[in-house]
């Protein structure tokens, strides 16, 4: 059992002669067998929930018996050493070749771009181009680089709030309203001014799955230039949506096919289907990303251009992403996403129809979707209520206020990922009808404490 301080295992699996006691947060004087290892740190591991029922996380959670292998098999793998392990390097180039060409880039063999530990490094990465290329332009102009500011909507993920904070970029965010759900070039010219990097586009906002539209994004900011002379880039953050769109959505107009769309990226470990560890971004060409942002690493006797904030990191998610190109290809990857936005389609068309909701988005985008409690249904219960009912039944389906300047909207959201079968829908479904049924059936309000926990998307 073990105290508050010190863990124990189970006498059963502990070898002959051993007794260990060992404290939880300090370094244990002595060594134990590995198999007593193992278990305590498997059964530790167990009480996570489950994540085949996390219906809040984007992130892959599942995948086939080869990957598997291919993953213990290159566990060992650093993807900075380059010259030790030059094959996944050259893989890795491989990858983000089939993604420039995927994401429309005008020449795919001049784009250029890195895997990254997610879409959080990738935009960090984004936006650090966008400045140093501002940061130049100005330079030449003989102009000040003191002020630099980028133009989001209030609906970003929390990795461009840390980009802004971290380098010193003054973040401009247009507030979602009922009006105005998605940054859509609405009042654009007000936000920019000579100091502006770039507008951040997203495609699949993390609260709702909406795609912003990019065409329109970047219409705006054309008649902007047109007026005033500040051309602005734009970064598209296609954490989810850029390896959802191009196989279902293939007339969507929102990649390099739009001169604007300076850098694409996304999370291979989100709809690219790998595990958690590995994201891309991709420029549409040389220009887009300074030369002197690129460090140079050692490769086969030369030297190779890097661009990142890590150093080392898991080779093995770059061969799991290029294992899944190979496998699925374009109708694979279709096959899988069409799937989810199907069993998404049946979701939110069932949640759609109870008394109790009304949908904010449908799934048509990303397979995500979000719902609110309908105007005046009931004062006993709210959205938060129903998440704590559905988490003693294992689901995961987080309920959350939408960014300014929507705030007192609450909203619940699930996200369908491979995996997340028609029958687990069902069998959701039924939880979700039977909590709200107990629910509507209190006779006085829940009471709730002071304070909640809030939900980090
Ligand atoms: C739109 C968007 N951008 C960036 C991120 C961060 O991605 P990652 O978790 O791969 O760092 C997310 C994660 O949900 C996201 O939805």
């Amino acid at each position: 059992m073990g105290t508050r301080d010190t863990v124990r295992p189970n006498p059963a699996t502990v070898a002959p002669g051993e007794d260990v006691e060992v404290p939880k947060n300090r370094l244990p004087d002595a060594s134990m067998a590995a198999e007593t290892a193992y278990r305590l740190v498997h059964d530790e591991a167990m009480l996570d929930g489950n994540a085949r029922l996390n219906l809040a996380t984007f992130v892959g959670t599942w995948m086939d018996d080869h990957a598997n292998r291919l993953y213990v098999e290159s566990a060992d793998k650093n993807m900075i050493d380059k010259d030790e392990y030059p094959q996944t390097a050259e893989i890795e180039n491989r990858c983000v070749s089939m993604l420039a060409d995927l994401w429309n880039a005008p020449d795919p063999a001049r784009a250029i771009g890195t895997s990254t530990i997610g879409s959080s490094e990738a935009c960090m990465l984004g936006g650090l181009a966008l400045k140093r290329r501002w940061q130049h332009a100005r330079r030449e102009a003989g102009l000040s680089t003191d002020k630099p500011n980028l133009i989001l909507s209030s609906a970003v993920q929390v990795c461009w709030e840390k980009f802004c904070n971290y380098f010193e970029v003054e973040p401009r965010y247009v507030p979602v309203s009922d009006d105005h759900r998605l940054l859509d070039g609405h009042d654009l010219a007000s936000y920019v001014d000579e100091n502006t990097i770039g507008v951040v586009a997203i495609m699949g906002v993390t609260y709702t799955g909406s795609y912003e539209p990019v065409q329109e994004i970047a219409a705006a900011l054309d008649v902007i230039a047109h007026d005033t002379g500040h051309d602005v880039p734009i970064h598209v953050d296609g954490a989810s949506g850029a390896m959802v769109a191009p196989f279902c959505r293939p007339d969507l107009v929102w990649d390099f096919g739009i001169e604007r769309v300076a850098s694409i990226n996304t999370s291979g470990h989100k709809y690219g289907l790998v595990y958690p560890g590995v994201g891309w971004i991709v420029w549409r060409d040389l220009e887009a990303l300074p030369e002197d942002l690129i460090f140079r690493v050692s490769y086969l006797g030369g030297d190779m251009p890097t661009f990142a904030l890590n150093f080392s990191r898991p080779g093995a998610q770059v061969l799991m992403q290029y294992y899944l190109f190979l496998r699925l290809g374009f109708d694979g990857y279709r096959e899988v996403q069409q799937t989810s936005l199907d069993v998404a389609a049946y979701l939110s068309e069932a949640i759609g129809q109870m008394d109790a909701f009304e949908l904010w988005s449908d799934g048509t985008d990303i397979p995500v979707f979000a719902w609110r409690l309908r105007d005046g249904h009931t004062t006993n219960w709210t959205l938060y209520d129903l998440s704590d009912r559905l988490r003693m039944k294992g689901w995961l389906v987080p309920a959350y206020p939408l960014p300014d300047d929507l705030t007192d909207v609450v909203v619940q959201r699930i996200v369908v990922r491979n995996g997340f079968s028609r029958d687990l829908a069902s069998a959701l479904l039924d939880d979700l009808r039977a909590e709200v049924a107990y629910l509507d059936k209190l006779d006085g309000p829940i009471p709730h404490a002071a304070e909640t926990t809030p939900f980090h998307h």
